[in-house]
């Protein structure tokens, strides 16, 4: 068995990043993930920030330090807080409060620090708007060489945005972010809403994850019940790594529009010879899921999980 993967998952929890550090949590065996940095983004800093430490003391992973991160996009000013996750952006399902504050270090600076410490072996997640990861790499000019990629969950590379027609939310709240992630070379896999819009539960599987007799499925149900969003878009980032059979894709060259106006934080995706006019692609762009699959797989995942604890 190789050894587990250093990760480190950047995210703005929100119900759907929790349920992916959940599923982080459920492979131990695949996943080394050595710190959560978080963003504004669903919510803002000082609520994305204890609901990190939140989810991951009920994962049983409270040694994994939470560093805070960004409280505003690089440009633009902070957008409105998003009703989809509850008032407390964990659906309001009453976790108990975060056990401890974030580390003292920038989450940008943590960025840079867990790579250096990981030899160029550390894998990136990223769930939420890209500001931390575009400050990283603008704090160390080298961090493309330290870490071997980036798994994200944003933007709509083929079809209409949810936040606007043009864009995702993740790329929306800081177009200036995501296009210097997509511009620095670091090899990207893009977990767009071309895909994460299939990565629904059926009704079937959302009955199992509810009962007394269960109870993280039931913290599962609870935390869906309090989402206003049918897709598990950020889980998706988890189930690539674990199964990328699961995904059908394609090599684009991904450009963000960072212009003012109704298209700001577009994901426009080259695919094709002339679209890509002799560049070369900079992102493996997710375009099909198998849902069944998929939702196995999760399930299997939390029951694994609520086993362990
Ligand atoms: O567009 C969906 C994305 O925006 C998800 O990451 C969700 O958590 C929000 O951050
Ligand atoms: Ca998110």
């Amino acid at each position: 068995m190789a050894e587990p993967r250093p990760i480190l998952l950047d995210c703005d929890p929100g119900v759907d990043d929790a349920l992916a550090i959940l599923w982080i949590a459920a492979h131990p065996e695949r996943f080394d993930l050595r710190a959560v940095t978080v963003v504004a983004g669903n919510v803002g800093l000082e609520c994305t920030a204890p609901n990190a430490r939140r989810m991951l003391d009920v994962a049983g992973l409270g040694a994994v330090p939470v560093y805070a991160g960004a409280h505003r996009p690089i440009m633009r000013a902070r957008g409105k807080t998003s009703k989809m996750h509850g008032g407390d952006g964990l659906g309001d399902v009453g976790l108990p409060p975060a056990t401890r504050a974030p580390e003292p270090l920038h989450g940008a600076q943590a960025i840079v620090e867990t790579a250096r410490a990981c030899d160029g072996r550390l894998h990136l997640l990223a769930t939420g708007p890209l500001t931390n990861l575009a400050l990283a790499l603008l704090l160390a000019p080298d961090l493309p060489e330290l870490i071997d990629g980036i798994t994200l969950m944003g933007g709509a590379a083929f079809g209409p945005g949810n936040t606007t027609p043009a864009a995702e939310f993740n790329f929306h709240v800081d177009p200036e972010a995501a296009r210097i992630v997509f511009e620095s070379g670091i090899p990207i896999v893009m977990a767009g809403l071309d895909v994460t819009r299939q990565a629904v539960l059926s009704p079937q599987a959302m009955a199992r994850l509810s009962g007394p007799d269960a109870p993280l499925q039931g913290l599962c149900g609870s935390l869906l019940a309090g989402y206003h969003d049918p897709c598990l878009h950020d889980p998706a980032v988890v189930a690539y790594l674990l199964e990328p059979a699961l995904f059908e894709s394609v090599a684009g060259h991904v450009a963000i529009v960072t212009t003012p106006g109704d298209t700001a934080g577009q994901s426009v995706a080259a695919i094709s010879e002339r679209h890509l006019a002799g560049r070369a692609p900079n992102a493996q762009i997710l375009t099909g899921l198998d849902q069944p699959r998929f939702e196995a797989l999760f399930l299997n995942s939390m029951v694994t999980l609520g086993t362990s604890l």
